[in-house]
């Protein structure tokens, strides 16, 4: 570590899908401010992301929530060292305009400008507020977007040990909120149903590849949850909301079933691995009883699992500026040719 760039403060700009957010953070970990704007209001009679409403609501807020980074700071833009900016992947168009706002601001102010992949700051946000660097270690992020399980030699170098084949982990909460008849997002929606639920009453499926590969799959089990409240009969309606009996036990067993899976396939990723660190990121990283099962089952096989704090877990800023501080460390401009991908 080079001590002329340790305390380098850096502007990041998030706007990959329904948060508009912007923070500055010194030296890769001390967090002056975090602004972040959810759309989740704007979307939520949609029970999903709409991309068109996502990109007009990201222009609308997004020099806002850069000013109100900057002021919450104490900081001018003549400050900053670096502006980091997430460029892939996720909606192109919500993408773009976080993307041209930090291009614009580089430019103007002659600053570097720095592109960060949003998955591997969802990783660095785990690593961020752990007093001691977890590198080497194996990640898991687990959003509604992405759910996979990386290794990790440093910040810079991940490698992807497994992916889901269908669902991520958040759309499932989310899916299965809507069979439920509760609120968008689903996440918190569904764990706080099943915090008075019984997770042993119904014993959803929990997938695991035949030739014993790792990776995940939640189709299936979206699928049971369906079929348990609708009945077999396809052309039956969903049944209303209050009219699903043990709608909390449901909601718990899901939730176990959800939670079994990521911590299984999780810690056996980490015994190939030899990995004693797994980081947990991304939105359903949130889940109490992710947080809680994971820690106790990786504490049993000796491994450490370290995860965000709740507010770091779902999209935010501070991990762009966080993992952008080490692009910058590294050498890693973007210039003002940089483009945004959606994968
Ligand atoms: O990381 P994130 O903000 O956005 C993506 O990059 O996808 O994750 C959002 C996802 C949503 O699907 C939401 O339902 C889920 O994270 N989530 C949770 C919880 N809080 C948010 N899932 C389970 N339990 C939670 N407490
Ligand atoms: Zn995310």
């Amino acid at each position: 570590m080079t001590s002329g760039s340790a305390h380098e403060l850096v502007l990041g700009i998030e706007s990959s899908c329904d948060e508009t957010a912007a923070a500055l953070v010194r030296g890769g970990r001390e967090v002056l401010s975090s602004v972040v704007h959810s759309q989740a209001a704007e979307h939520a009679r949609y029970g999903g992301v709409v991309p068109e409403i996502a990109g007009r609501s990201h222009l609308a807020k997004i020099l806002p929530v850069i000013d109100a980074a900057l002021s919450g700071a104490a900081v001018t833009l003549d400050e900053v060292d670096a502006i980091a900016v997430t460029t892939r992947p996720g909606l192109i168009g919500s993408l773009l305009v976080g993307l041209s706002a930090a291009k614009a601001l580089a430019w103007a102010k002659r600053k570097p400008l720095v592109g960060v992949h949003h998955i591997e700051a969802h990783v660095y946000s785990a690593a961020m507020e752990r007093a001691e660097t977890p590198w080497p270690c194996v990640a898991l992020v687990v959003s509604g977007g992405h759910t996979a399980l990386y290794r990790a030699r440093s910040p810079l170098e991940l490698e992807r040990l497994a992916s889901t084949r269908d669902d991520a982990a958040g759309e499932a909460f989310d899916k299965v909120a809507a069979i439920l008849g509760l609120g968008y997002p689903g996440g918190p929606s569904v764990s706080r149903l099943a915090e008075r639920g019984d997770p042993r009453r119904f014993a959803f499926p929990r997938f695991r590849a035949k030739d014993g590969s790792l990776g995940f799959s939640f189709s299936g089990l979206k699928t049971a949850v369906l079929y348990h409240v609708r009945g077999q009969d396809a052309t039956r309606a969903t049944p209303a909301p209050e009219e699903i009996p043990d709608r909390e036990h449901v909601a718990a067993s899901f939730e176990a079933a959800v939670v079994d899976v990521l911590v299984e396939e999780t810690l056996r990723a980490a015994r190939r691995e030899r990995a004693r660190i797994v980081l947990v990121a991304g939105g359903v990283a949130c889940n109490r009883r992710l947080r809680v099962e994971m820690t106790a089952r990786a504490g049993d096989a000796g491994i450490e699992a370290v995860f965000p704090s709740p507010a770091y877990c779902t999209d935010n800023a501070v991990m762009i500026a966080g993992l952008g501080w080490e692009h910058l460390r590294a050498g890693r401009i973007a210039g003002l040719a940089a483009d945004a991908l959606s994968s």
